[in-house]
């Protein structure tokens, strides 16, 4: 039984968390194979409400190890910080594995972030101030410290030393206080302690379980729309969000996929700078943020709000070859007497198919708008497409045309119930095949 992918579509903040919290609970592994803690996945299942940062979504279900794949990049404090949050609400931890290939987020990578941001200025990408870019970086240029290192005290050692040393003469040259390797020693001391439970060959582990039959689910983080390749360049973070990049970041075959489950919001959001052709500016954009309590999970920040953007959404089904996609927080367009779908891009009068590559070329793109009327009526308690009203359903139906692909699954609420399965089908049971 080959994996199961769950992908952003657009740019972040879908609701993947509530997707693969109901598909983990059939999964024998749930693994996070991207990102870090920038990512904030927001579950709300009979344990209570969570804010998952780096945890997958599976360690609520005592039958699923619950995987932090090679892909992720580790801030151990963040980790802990987590862990504690969940021992203390009652769930057990000891399913969690850690792969020993993944890279850490070390005490200087958020200084780091913070430091280029500012040197950015008014280019500034808005990150999550989590130290993700810099680690990515350090990882490809071959300075970054792994997972397995905090099991080679005198490695560690040596490395960190070496490395605060270089560091420095980097934070020096932006006037920044240097920083102390001893005193951040101690401090991975402490996390090689409390972690080394955890730390195992997780890529094994995800090919034992794909041996033996059994379901594995890939949890993603970020979203297409943020790749580094495919995204809003350079307004993207600095992993790899698709299918692509999930299997890589788990240890995973392209052929050992089953299907890519793509998750878009029934509009479009973004958090930070970036292109956003479909952003709205006015009081529409401001209802949907008030309405739909749009704010960040990882940092708080008002998210931009706009448009469904279904030129970026087809592209990201194409290259992710997502056939059929969960369209969630479909309920918070509910009181919108018109809705607009953008089904096209015009940059000085000519067509344009694909988001563009060139940083320069987005200033130019003027979305090419559909207007729909909206449904105006409440459909937070609608379980089956037929339950909502013939206006909701032509959206849906435009927006499936707009994208090529089905349209499997409607959000109408944060509570796992508040789904509708378009096959009639009970909610994370209608995806184990
Ligand atoms: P993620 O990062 O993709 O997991 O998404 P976030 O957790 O950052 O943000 C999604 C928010 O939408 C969370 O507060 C969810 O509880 C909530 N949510 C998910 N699906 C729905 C839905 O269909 N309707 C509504 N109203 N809220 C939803
Ligand atoms: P989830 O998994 C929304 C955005 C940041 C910023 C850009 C780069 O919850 O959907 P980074 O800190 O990664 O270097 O920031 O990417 N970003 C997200 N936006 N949801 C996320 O994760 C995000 N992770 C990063 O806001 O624009
Ligand atoms: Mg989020």
């Amino acid at each position: 039984m080959p994996a199961r992918l769950v992908i952003g579509g657009q740019w972040g903040d879908e609701g993947k968390g509530k997707i693969v919290d109901a598909l983990a609970q059939r999964a024998a592994v749930a693994v996070r194979a991207t990102g870090g803690n920038n990512a904030g996945h927001t579950i709300l299942n009979p344990f209570g409400k969570f804010k998952m940062h780096l945890v997958p979504a599976g360690i609520f279900h005592p039958g699923t190890l619950a995987i932090i794949g090679n892909g992720v990049v580790i801030d151990p404090q963040g980790l802990l910080d987590e862990l504690d949050t969940l021992t203390q609400a009652g769930i057990d931890i000891s399913r969690l594995r850690i792969s020993d290939r993944a890279h850490l987020v070390m005490p200087w990578h958020p200084l780091q972030d913070k430091l280029e941001e500012q040197q950015r200025g008014v280019s500034a990408i808005g990150t999550t101030g989590r130290g993700i870019g810099p680690a990515y970086a350090d990882r490809a240029s071959r300075t970054g410290i792994r997972v397995a290192d905090l099991r080679d005290e005198s490695f560690l050692t040596a490395k960190v030393v070496d490395l605060v040393e270089r560091k420095n003469k980097l934070f020096t040259l932006y006037g920044a206080l240097p920083l102390d390797a001893k005193q951040i020693l101690e401090r991975c001391f402490s996390f090689a302690e409390r972690l080394e439970p955890y730390i195992a060959a997780t890529e094994i582990l995800v090919q034992d379980a794909l041996d033996a039959g059994q379901e594995v689910l890939v949890e993603g983080a970020q979203a297409a729309l943020l790749d580094l390749d495919f995204g809003t360049y350079p307004y993207v973070t600095s992993s790899f969000p698709t299918a692509a990049g999930s299997c890589a970041g788990a240890g995973i075959a392209p052929t050992q996929v089953r299907e890519t489950l793509g998750v878009f919001k029934a509009y479009c959001t973004r958090v930070g700078g970036g292109p956003f052709p479909t952003e709205l500016t006015d009081a529409i954009g401001d209802h949907i943020r008030e309405r739909g309590q749009e704010y960040g999970t990882t940092t708080g920040r008002p998210r931009r709000c706009g448009w469904f953007d279904a030129v970026a959404g087809r592209y990201v089904i194409r290259l992710n070859d997502i056939a059929r996609v969960a369209l969630t927080r479909f309920d918070i367009l509910d009181t919108l007497p018109e809705l607009k779908v953008c089904v096209g891009y015009e940059a000085d009068g000519v067509a344009v198919t694909r988001p563009p590559a060139g940083e320069g070329e987005w200033p130019r793109i003027t979305p090419i708008y559909e207007t729909l009327p909206g449904w105006e009526a409440d459909t937070s308690a609608a379980r089956a497409l037929d339950e909502l009203p013939s206006n909701a359903r032509r959206y849906i139906e435009r927006l499936e045309r707009g994208l090529g692909a089905e349209v499997a699954f409607v959000g109408v609420g944060p509570s796992r119930e508040q789904m509708i399965t378009v096959d009639g089908s009970v909610f994370g049971e209608a995806l184990v095949s």
